[in-house]
């Protein structure tokens, strides 16, 4: 299989009131949402396979988008496994008046690429070149090694109950 680029992929959102807690700032869930669908996204478009999310790395909010901002998310396949990759997403909230921009979260999702029967199945090798591409791609191995490992913990743990 021929290993392949990865081309960041840029999508835009308003804060709608309905997306918005009492305080007028965006529910956590609903930006995670956004994520997610943006993962799976970029995702397929690398591998042009069904993919869903395996796991996600905690997701840390440094700033509220507030309602009316608009929200930018920008997401990069950093990580390819055999059949896994892990996709960064930043997001960036913008004032539509001021432009005033933000930057919300960095956020990294663990895809598994599947086949028609749904099983995980083999994807292009990830090319890595820049020196930005190698940080992330060795911060991303370092994520993944973590899923994997809380993942033996968590189901060590409901075998023992
Ligand atoms: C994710 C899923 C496909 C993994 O299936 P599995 O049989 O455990 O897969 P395997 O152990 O063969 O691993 C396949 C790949 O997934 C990776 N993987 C599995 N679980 C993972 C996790 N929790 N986090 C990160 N990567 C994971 C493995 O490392 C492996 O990657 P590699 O081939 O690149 O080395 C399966 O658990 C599933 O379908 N889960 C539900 C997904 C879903 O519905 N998501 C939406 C939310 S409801």
């Amino acid at each position: 299989m021929q290993a392949q680029k990865a081309l960041p992929l840029s999508s835009w959102h308003i804060a709608f009131p309905n997306d918005t807690n009492p305080h007028g700032t965006m529910f956590g869930g609903k930006v995670m949402a956004i994520l997610d669908i943006q993962a799976g996204i970029v995702a397929s478009h690398y591998c042009h396979k069904i993919v869903v999310t395996a796991s996600t790395e905690a997701v840390d909010f440094r700033n509220p988008v507030k309602v009316g901002d608009r929200l930018e998310t920008i997401a990069r396949v950093v990580y390819v496994g055999k059949t896994s990759l892990v996709i960064k997403i930043d997001a960036y909230s913008e004032n539509p008046l001021s432009g005033k921009r933000r930057h919300c979260t960095t956020a990294f999702f663990n895809m598994v690429a599947l086949d028609e029967d749904g099983s995980p199945t083999p994807i292009p090798p990830l090319i890595v070149e820049t020196g930005e591409e190698k940080r992330d791609f060795e911060l991303a191995q370092l994520i993944k090694h973590n899923a994997l490992e809380r993942k033996k913990k968590v189901q060590q743990a409901a075998k023992d109950e």
